[in-house]
């Protein structure tokens, strides 16, 4: 039994959390391969409801191993504070939680530059989560990375801070006037943390590799969306990791059976940069106020609109997915009128893809198809076949326009509520 990928289909907030926590349940390894705590994943299940930010919802399944890969950068503060919180609820055994030594560790300059760097952009600002993504994937790329492994090498460490921070300061202070960093803090502050990350730390390609070797099922939890992506995303404003990166997860491309692709039945988006379907208007209002649209991570209240086909076809085709997970369907009880783009209005021609260059994405009008609503609640419905017509028509055609079939639909936020359509795994 390979490895599935649950990756956003959008730009993330697709309603992952609560697909990943039913997924995770089979799962004997979950691996969070991509970003860092700007993700957030809300979780409802048994135990209680949770805001997972970069532990793998595996935790809540005590047969399940939990891997922080070298695709995440990792905040320690965000993880402790998460761990405490999941403690104070009863998720007690985090013995099974494992970081990889090669994950990159945020760093308080990254938080301080981010800030730096959003305040100093001010109208063309990103809208960024504040949580140093940003500048910590820079600083991999760029080569200038601390990594969790580093950490277990104190004289490495401080030898390596020393340097990276002299170039930090000089940045800090002579771009942005603001005060240098001192080398003796972050150094102690981080020892600190070696202290409660040690036991996680470690080399955590032979837990994946013996797992998928005995043919155990390993899913690779995906955080953000596919239109966040640096490559594939409305770029500049995108994350800075891709949510579609398996590479992160130390698996290779061989090893995945099934890709499936997390749509929610509209859209939305948090942060500034183009969104075609985004409704300035009371239907956006009234998606927002029945979705409870404000971000896990930041409270900020996310653009909602319909669905976008272009988008979702676009996306489908650059991860390869071959299953669609339609979360949220339920949102769409009350609406008379259900709209879905499937092609774009731009300078007096009709397109069928998603422009790279945001200037033209951003003066493109969505084409609408109008499907009638079902208007009745749908949250007791466990069957696809016992979904109202209109839904099914709806559902039908997301999955003509995703070009894969819709495997599970999502029909409220507990985890029963869902419509499974054949194996998963
Ligand atoms: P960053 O990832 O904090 O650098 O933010 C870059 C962009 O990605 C901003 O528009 C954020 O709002 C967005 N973003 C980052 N993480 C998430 C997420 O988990 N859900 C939705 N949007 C996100």
């Amino acid at each position: 039994m390979p490895a599935i990928a649950v990756i956003g289909a959008q730009w993330g907030d697709e309603g992952k959390g609560k697909m990943v926590d039913l997924l995770a349940e089979k799962a004997r390894v979950v691996i969070r391969f991509s970003g860092g705590d700007n993700a957030g994943h809300t979780v409802i299940n048994h135990l209680g409801k949770f805001a997972l930010h970069l532990v793998p919802s595996g935790i809540f399944y005590p047969h399940t191993t939990c891997i922080i890969s070298n695709g995440v950068v990792l905040n320690p503060v965000s993880l402790f504070k998460e761990m405490d919180d999941l403690k104070a609820k009863g998720i007690t055994d985090f013995s099974r939680m494992f970081i990889s030594e090669r994950t990159h560790l945020i760093m308080p300059y990254h938080l301080l530059l981010e800030q730096l760097e959003e305040k100093a952009l001010g109208a063309r600002a990103i809208g960024t989560t504040g949580k140093g993504i940003g500048p910590a994937f820079t600083d991999k790329a760029a080569r200038y990375g601390i990594r969790a492994g580093d950490l277990l090498n104190p004289g490495y460490f401080k030898e390596r801070l020393s340097q990276v921070l002299e170039l930090k300061n000089s940045v800090i202070t002579r771009a942005y006037g603001a005060e240098p960093l001192s080398v003796e803090k972050i150094f102690n502050q981080y020892m600190e943390y070696a202290k409660r990350l040690t036991p996680h730390i470690k080399n955590t390609l032979p837990v994946v590799e013996e797992a998928l070797r005995k043919g155990e099922p390993v899913m690779l939890e995906g955080a953000q969306g596919t239109l966040l992506d640096p490559d594939f995303g409305t770029y500049p404003y995108v994350t800075s990791s891709s949510p579609m990166g398996i590479v992160g997860a130390g698996i290779g491309p061989t090893q995945i059976k099934r890709a499936y692709g997390v749509f929610k039945a509209y859209c939305t988006r948090v942060g500034n940069g183009p969104m075609p379907t985004d409704l300035k208007d009371a239907t956006g209002d009234k998606l927002r106020e029945i979705a409870q649209e404000f971000g896990a991570t930041t409270g900020r209240a996310r653009r909602c609109g319909w669905f976008d086909g272009v988008a979702a076809r676009y996306s489908s085709q650059v991860n390869g997915f071959n299953g669609a997970i339609i979360t949220r369907l339920d949102i769409l009880d009350s609406f008379p009128v259900i709209n879905v783009c499937t092609a774009y209005h731009v300078d007096g021609k009709t397109i069928d893809y998603f422009p790279a260059d945001i200037s033209v994405l951003e003066r493109c009008v969505p084409v609408y198809e109008t499907f009638p609503g079902w208007q009745t609640p749908i949250n007791s419905i466990r069957e696809f076949a016992r979904l109202p017509l209109n839904a099914r028509r709806y559902v039908k055609r997301l999955e003509e326009l995703c070009g894969c079939p819709a495997k599970i639909i999502s029909v409220g936020a507990a985890r029963e509520q869902t419509i499974f359509r054949g194996e998963i795994y």
